[in-house]
């Protein structure tokens, strides 16, 4: 075959050169210059689990779902609002404080371009970063039959409908990414079905946070300028899990200080370590010129709730934050794996501002608010009126 002539070649690169400069120059504000997040961001895509989801699994599971029931929602919505929670999560009280749009729940969408100029929802309580093959192929139970790769099958339905792959890119280039948290539910369906720590850190782990990185992948290659990443949270101080390993906590014990379950707290450091680890590999293969980056930031919910665990009173909690506001009382966190929150002869306490834990589980509103505070405070997305505006410490 005779080589292509040297015109050709040159053309070829000129389109390279043009469209790599196009790509790039999408995320960079109009002075070149430092991007101030503040104002770029117009709407919320936002990916994960019970922790991020705003009606999605209530949609897929009706009332089989144990946030249909009254008390969920009694805090701010007077109702079961599809959160497993009191009141509102983190996703509500980032929007809040941005002052763009709830993003819509993808099943609740009305799917048209406009629905999905709002920002949308696409996390999935009781979902997985691993797909559904993954735990029947080890004999293990799931939740619900949605794994990431579905949640990144709906962003790219929903993409399609917003019109041609310019206005595509207008539209998430001015969106703020929230990919996660993922991953808990791996780990609970593994721990649910007596899978052994060093598994789950071998077979799981890994498989997870490739996962997320396909995910990350995905939204950065339809053009996402601004990615947040939440890690996971501290296992070892889950009240169900406290309850499970109580009086077989095995080595590591209790941290002294939380009084959380060591191994747990061990693994989801592990798994942040790892995330982060892969998040620095995405950044340095998607770094541009220096000021046309995407930027890929994690958020550390561990740090968050840890930081309430251990000092509950410096943030307005009651003491032995440990113990759940919603159950059917008893035992040392008023949990019990058959009456979850929600089922005949549970109740609320009666001031869920002062828990950490709603359901053994899932936060309380006023937890959400504090873990919000903390993500906000340090990823420079909002103004300081921002934060003030959801009741952060501010001045
Ligand atoms: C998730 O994806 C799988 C595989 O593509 C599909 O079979 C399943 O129906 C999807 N689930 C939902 C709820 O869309
Ligand atoms: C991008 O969208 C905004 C409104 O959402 C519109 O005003 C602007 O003209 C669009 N820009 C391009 C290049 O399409
Ligand atoms: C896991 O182990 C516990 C305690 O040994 C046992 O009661 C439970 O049935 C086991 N669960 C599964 C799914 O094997």
């Amino acid at each position: 075959m005779a080589p292509p002539p040297l015109s050709r070649i040159l053309v070829i690169l000129l389109v390279l050169l043009v469209s790599a400069g196009a790509g790039a120059d999408s995320c960079t504000d109009d002075d070149g210059g430092h991007r101030s997040h503040q104002t770029r961001h117009a709407r919320i895509f936002s990916f994960g689990d019970s922790l991020t989801d705003t009606g999605n699994a209530l949609r897929i599971l009706g009332d089989r779902a144990i946030i249909s029931r009254p008390p969920y929602g009694e805090t701010f919505f007077g109702r079961p609002s599809g959160r497993a929670s009191d009141g509102r999560i983190m996703i509500d009280f980032i929007a809040e404080a941005m002052g763009v749009p709830q993003p819509t729940p993808y099943l609740l969408a009305g799917k048209t371009a406009a629905d999905f100029r709002r920002g949308v929802n696409f996390a999935v309580g009781g979902g997985t970063a691993l797909d559904p093959g993954f735990f029947e192929g080890r004999g293990l139970k799931i939740f619900v039959p949605v794994s990431f790769r579905n949640q990144t099958a709906w962003f790219k339905n929903a993409l399609q409908r917003l019109g041609s792959v310019h206005e595509q890119r207008n539209v998430t280039a001015t969106s703020l990414f929230v990919v996660g948290e993922i991953g808990v539910n791996d780990y609970l369906i593994g721990l649910l079905g007596n899978r052994t720590l060093s598994e789950l850190k071998t077979v799981f782990l890994p498989r997870i946070i490739s996962a997320i990185r396909s995910a990350v992948t995905d939204v950065i290659a339809a053009g996402a300028c601004t990615v947040v990443v939440p890690g996971a949270i501290p296992l070892g101080c889950e009240p169900e899990l406290l309850t499970l390993y109580q009086g077989r906590v095995g080595a590591g014990g209790y941290d002294p200080e939380s009084r959380c379950i060591t191994s747990l707290n061990d693994l989801a450091e592990l798994h942040n370590r790892e995330l982060r680890r892969m998040l620095g590999d995405l950044r340095r293969a998607h770094s541009g010129s220096g000021t046309t980056t995407t930027s890929i930031v994690y958020a550390d919910l561990y740090r968050a709730v840890t930081d309430i665990i251990v000092s509950p009173g410096r943030y307005g909690f009651r003491d032995r934050p440990l113990v759940v506001c919603c159950g059917r009382g008893g035992g040392a966190y008023n949990f019990d794996m058959a009456a979850n929150c929600g089922a005949p002869g549970t109740k609320a306490c009666a001031d869920p501002s002062a828990y950490v834990s709603w359901d053994g589980v899932h936060f309380t509103e006023a937890a959400n608010r504090r873990i919000a505070c903390s993500v906000l405070g340090t990823l420079r997305l909002t103004t300081q009126a921002g934060r003030c505006r959801i009741g952060c410490d501010c001045d």
